[in-house]
């Protein structure tokens, strides 16, 4: 398996593999596993290879495991559509990270972060968080996610694993999230 910059030929699979868990495409049942709560378009992605900020992990048979996406804020929250996205940005603007408001620092958009379930379980999640915080640590110093209260797998992996704190709990779309926070 190798870890590598997505490049725009990548971006189909990707595109395939998160439509593939996002939470309205699941049964409830297989909803414990995690999910993905925003589909992004194929365009979202094509911007986040342009700007280094989309890595996936590959078989050696060329096949698109999973994938984490690190992305700078937009420039204009009316280019945001998702209101999840939206809520996530005003909380920035007043949350405090270490000291001060998360947007008045140079601040990341974590995710979505998604590794196909026959390759769980085996170490790639810790690889994508220390190559992450190795490639963008010069680039960002705070990185803010945000995770459904009803992700419970998630919400493990990003405050155990990942070492996120959470700092406010928000709704979006009438659905619970938590907005969380961390150090590169
Ligand atoms: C989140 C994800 C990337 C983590 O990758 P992974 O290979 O499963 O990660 P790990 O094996 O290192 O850790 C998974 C942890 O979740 C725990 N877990 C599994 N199901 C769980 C549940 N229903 N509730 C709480 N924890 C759960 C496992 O026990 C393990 O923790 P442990 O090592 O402390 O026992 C992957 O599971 C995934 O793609 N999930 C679906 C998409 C998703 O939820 N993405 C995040 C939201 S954008």
């Amino acid at each position: 398996m190798e870890i590598r910059l997505a490049t725009r030929q990548d971006v189909p699979a990707v595109t395939a593999l998160e439509a593939r868990y996002y939470v309205g495409n699941l049964d409830p049942s297989e909803q414990a596993a995690g999910f993905i709560s925003i589909l992004h378009p194929q365009e979202w992605f094509s911007g986040a290879v342009d700007c280094a900020g989309l890595h996936v992990a590959v078989t050696d048979a060329g096949v698109v495991t999973g994938f984490i996406a690190m992305t700078p804020p937009p420039a204009h929250l009316d280019q945001v559509s998702s209101p999840i996205v939206r809520a996530i940005l005003e909380l920035a603007t007043t949350v405090e990270f270490n000291g001060s408001p998360i947007a008045q620092q140079r601040f990341a958009i974590r995710g979505p972060v998604l590794i196909d379930r026959a390759a769980r379980g085996r170490g790639l999640y810790a690889q994508f968080n220390s190559l992450t915080r190795e490639v963008y640590r010069e680039r960002f110093d705070v990185g803010v996610l945000f995770v459904a209260a009803d992700n419970s797998q998630s919400l493990h992996t990003t405050t155990t694993k990942l070492g996120a704190t959470p700092l406010a709990a928000f709704e979006a779309d009438g659905k619970q999230y938590h907005f969380l926070a961390f150090a590169f």
